[in-house]
């Protein structure tokens, strides 16, 4: 179904797009369906891994890869984000998420695993709906305050968190791992 946030896409990817386009490997946590992970293959040309707890997504993403001609710099990887095992140390350039923070059983336990996942220097990239929107009214969620948003970054170990909107209720969180 259609909705009012759908058009706010493209703006949001090609925002998150600039803040990432001079690290690598990018890791997009809580991808669904991939289009952000194609789309930031497509216009960065580097590698981009996708992870989900669910994989129902997965079948489109790849054909939508495939479609794009970029299925040789994506992977998909099915494992609940709260434990990114497969993945060393610091092994990330840049970690990204979009919508899914609110959705996690722990966020603040995925925020430490973004952490220790990205390299000294790497950037995190979260946006998601706040608390007190129209997202809220729509979908009947649970979404974060800004502060506690700012709050999770702190305790998850990055020290210089910046925050603007890019909507209303939609907010878009960035830190670099120092
Ligand atoms: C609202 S969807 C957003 C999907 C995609 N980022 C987008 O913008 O369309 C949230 C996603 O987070 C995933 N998710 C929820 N809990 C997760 C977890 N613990 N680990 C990994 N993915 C999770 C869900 O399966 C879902 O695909």
């Amino acid at each position: 179904m259609k909705n009012c946030y759908d058009k706010l896409e493209p703006n949001i990817y090609r925002k998150i797009a600039r803040k990432i386009q001079h690290v690598a490997p990018i890791l997009d946590v809580g991808c669904g369906d991939g289009r952000l992970v194609n789309f930031l293959a497509l216009k960065l040309v580097k590698k981009i891994f996708g992870v989900d707890a669910s994989d129902v997504g997965f079948e489109k993403a790849r054909r939508e890869a495939e479609l794009k001609g970029v299925s040789h710099m994506v992977e998909y990887v099915k494992t609940d984000a709260s434990h990114l095992d497969m993945f060393s140390d610091g092994f990330f350039g840049g970690v990204v998420s979009v919508y899914a923070l609110h959705e996690f059983e722990d966020s603040l336990v995925v925020l430490k695993e973004i952490e220790r996942v990205l390299k000294t220097g790497g950037t995190v990239v979260i946006v998601d709906f706040v608390k007190g929107g129209y997202a809220e009214r729509l979908w009947g969620e649970r979404y974060y305050a800004p502060a506690e948003i700012g709050a999770m970054f702190k305790d998850a170990g990055f020290k210089q968190a910046k925050a603007s909107f890019l909507y209303n209720d939609i907010i878009l969180v960035s830190a670099l791992k120092i």
